[in-house]
Parts: C-alpha cells; structure tokens; sequence
C-alpha cells in the first residue's frame, strides 16, 4: 500500500469517522494490512523492518495514529483509539515474535527459549488484564486460542514443529506452562468481570430504603359481606348469634330432615349439584340448595332457647342472568323456645326490615308454603323505588311493576315434623324460621340491577362501596 492511500496520514474527520462503528472499521483495516506484511515477513524475513514500520518511535503506524488520529478524534471516541491503538501495537510484538521461528529470535539455549515464552507470557497478561468486558474478553480470547490463527497455534506451528531436537523438549514444557496459563487467566479474568458485571448491575438496582414506599390501595370488603354484616349487626342486637356450615351437605340435611322426603316437588325447584365421587366412597353428597340444613344441625346440637342466623353461600344449577346465579348467598334465621308466637315471628322480621330499609318502609307477609314451616308466608316489603305508590315521575314502577310491594323472602313457624328429626318434643316447644336472599337484598338497598356484577370482581363497580 502506497503511503498516498494510508488513511494514518489523514484525520479522522476527513476519513468520516463519527462514531464507534466507522472507528473500529478503520482499525479493522489497519489489522487486515498488518496480517497481510506479517505473513510476507513469514516468507522472505524483514521481521525488523516490520516492526520499524508499525511501531517504531519514528514514522511509523503507532506515531501517524497517535499525531493524526487521537488529537483529531471526537471526544467521544479518543479512548477507543487509545485502547484499540494500544492492542494494536501489543499485536505487532506478540505476532512478530510468534510467528518467527526461534532461530531467527536467536532463541538457541533454554534460556533464550524461556526468555521469549515469558515475554509473549507477559504480553498476553497485559491484554487480558485490559479486558473490561465479556466482549473484549471474548476477542482477545479467539486471538491466542483461536484455532487457525491464534497466537497459541503460532506457537505450536513456529517453535514447537520447528525445534531443533535439543530444544524441543523445553519448548513443549514451556508451551504447555504457556498454555494452562493462558487458559487458567481467561478463566479468572472471566470471574473479575462477570462479578463487576454483576456488582454494577446490582448497583443499579440497589434498594434505596431512604424512598418512600410504594403504597398499594387496600381493598374493602365486597357489597356482599357488607351486607351481611349489616344483618348480623341487627339480629345481634336482639339476641341472635352468628353460625356458619358447610357449602358440602347431605341429602339428609339439604332435604329430608326439613321434611322434604326423596320424591317431594319441591326439589324440583331446586336444580341441584351433586357431587362426583369416587367408587366407594359414602354419598351422595351434594352442594347445598340453601342455609336451612343448618336449622337442623344446630338444633342437633343446642336445646332450646335457639337464636341463630347463618349467613352463607349457596347453589343452584341456575343459568346465570340479571337475577340468576348458579351461587348466590342467603341468611337462614331460626328462633326455638318454649313460648314463642307468631307474633314474635312478624314483630322480629318487622324490626329488621326497618333497621334494613328504614323506618318509612312497611311490611306485610302473604300465605305460602315450605316443606318445613306451617304455617308459611311469603315477607313483601313495600316497594323502596316508588315508596309503596306503584307509580313514579315517569309512570308506573318499573321495579314493582305498579304493585307498590316487593316480595322479599320466604319465612314461617317451624313445622312440628322438623322437630321429630333433631328431638325436640314438638308438644313443648315453638319457633319460627326465615331464609333470606342477600343478593337481591342488596340489589334492593342500592339500587342494583343485574346479579352479575357481584361476581364479576370489576373495580369500578366494587369502588363504589368502600
Ligand atoms: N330455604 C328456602 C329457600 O332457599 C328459604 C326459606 C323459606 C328458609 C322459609 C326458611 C323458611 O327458613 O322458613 O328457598
């Protein structure tokens, strides 16, 4: 290459260096040149001439570089062409020393021999110890164990075939003491970077404890616990307490001891899961249609005076719609005593509806029937949209359809039989039962149209009860 070409002669500007890629490019020609006069030096000699070339103190590669280029380079870049300068010139010494063969490096004595394996030894610390990162690492590691062109195979190629017969025993211990260090010092220098890597990397993602902290909002409680809780405040200030059961009954306790024997129709009205079990096992067992098999459990287990309510969850195979859920919850209350009248009964469920709805709103309770109350009613309250009238601003009430009564749930005295299956003398003793459905209470009390939205877990709508 003439010298006229030679971009070390020009600026890196005028070359159009701007960034790291045009720079490194620069510096990959520079390596392809020195490679191509390092392999005519292995044909015909010229080794110092070589080295005059490249690195000698006057014009040569390593002065163009460090008066044209460094002085001219952005600021960005002028430790690149330090450093890629500097790995440049350790090139042309461990090259030109490896790719000579030891005669010629009058390398004639084991002495000599061991001279020139520490000097490229000592080259090679010297590169690795700049390696910062993976990257680096990685290159300098393909140019001395790269197979082909390595500095290592210079090595076996130029001095270990080549050794006279006296020699050759101390260039091959000196070579594989050459080679595990090489291999031992990529191996350490690997574990310095990837722990700096990794300390730098943990100091980015250090914990300042100094911060505030990040402040997650707290839910609230569901609509639907929170009705519950209304209601288990009310009967608690008369007296009542709280029990809960399982969601997993019996035939035994879901219908026949409420007095439903196996073929009554009244379970028709209750599409009802049963469970799949396993060969063998005891069953059937079903998920229970409502809270009143705990009416029998409790009196199972209690004699009378029996004040409970049960708040729970509870299903059907309903197909889901604004009013349908195939789970949905109720409140099962049971009053047994000695002396208890129907009276008792409507005056308690009365107290109750108006500590629910309000003192303004009425009630009244119509013939009904349930396999396990006689007699039974059915508990309206008067309509909380049009406040009993029927009509509203816009005409008739949408929600009582103009009948100014709502139907609110099922009640009634405790049937005699119920009694027969817990063991209470049914001649002495009296009690009144209701089940509440809590999801139409709610959507009575705030104004709630459509079932879903309870088991829909959207927090627009759960943000509006907090
Ligand atoms: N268990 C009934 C149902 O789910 C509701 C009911 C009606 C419960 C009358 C009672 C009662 O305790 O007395 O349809």
């Amino acid at each position: 290459m003439s010298t006229v070409d030679d971009p070390t002669l020009h600026k890196l500007a005028d070359l159009g260096v701007r960034d790291a890629v045009s720079l490194a490019f620069q510096f990959t020609h520079l390596r392809a040149r020195l490679q191509r006069e390092l392999a005519n030096a292995s044909k015909s000699g010229g080794w110092d001439k070589l080295r005059e070339e490249w690195v000698g103190t006057g014009n040569s590669v390593k002065t163009r570089v460090t008066e044209n280029w460094l002085p001219s380079a952005p600021e960005h870049l002028r430790s690149f062409v330090s450093r890629d300068l500097e790995n440049l010139i350790n090139e042309v010494f461990v090259l030109s020393t490896v790719m000579r063969p030891l005669d010629q490096l009058q390398a004639t004595t084991t002495e000599q021999v061991g001279k020139q394996f520490q000097k490229v030894s000592q080259l090679f610390d010297q590169e690795v110890s700049e390696c910062t990162n993976e990257v680096d690492l990685g290159v300098t590691r393909t140019s001395w164990l790269g197979r082909s062109s390595g500095v290592l195979t210079h090595v076996t190629n130029n001095w270990l075939k080549t050794a006279p017969a006296d020699l050759k025993r101390t260039v091959g211990a000196e070579f594989n003491k050459l080679k595990s260090h090489v291999e031992s010092q990529f191996e350490a220098r690997r574990v310095v970077i990837e722990a700096g890597a990794d300390e730098a990397s943990g100091a980015k993602e250090r914990v300042d404890l100094s911060l505030p902290g990040v402040v997650r909002p707290l839910g609230s409680r569901h609509l639907i616990r929170q009705v519950f809780q209304e209601i288990e405040d009310i009967f608690f200030s008369i007296g009542f307490s709280v029990v809960e059961g399982p969601e997993i009954e019996t035939p035994y306790y879901n219908f026949e001891a409420l007095n439903i024997p196996e073929f009554h129709p009244v379970r028709d009205d209750m599409d009802t899961f049963y469970l799949e079990l396993p060969k063998g096992a005891p069953g059937p067992l079903l998920l229970r249609t409502h809270t009143s098999p705990m009416q029998i459990r409790t009196m199972e287990k209690q004699k009378p005076p029996v004040r409970v309510i049960v708040p729970g969850k509870v299903y059907r195979r309903d197909n889901p719609d604004a009013t349908h859920s195939f789970a949905f919850h109720q409140v099962e209350g049971l009053a047994v005593d000695t002396d208890i009248t129907f009276c008792d009964f409507t005056g308690t469920i009365e107290y109750f509806v108006k500590q629910f709805f309000g003192p303004s709103v009425k009630t009244r309770f119509r013939p009904s029937y349930f396999p396990f109350t006689e007699p039974s009613v059915e508990f309206d309250v008067s309509c909380v949209f049009c406040g009993g009238s029927g009509t509203t601003a816009s005409g008739t009430c949408g929600k009582c359809k103009g009948a100014g009564w709502i139907e609110l749930f099922g009640a009634g005295m405790v049937d005699p039989a119920v009694y027969g299956f817990v063991g209470y003398d049914a001649k002495k003793v009296s009690g009144f039962a209701f089940g509440i459905g809590i999801d139409r209470l709610a959507m009575l009390k705030y104004g709630i149209d459509d079932l879903q939205v309870f088991f829909q877990n959207d927090v627009r709508f759960l943000k509006q009860f907090p």
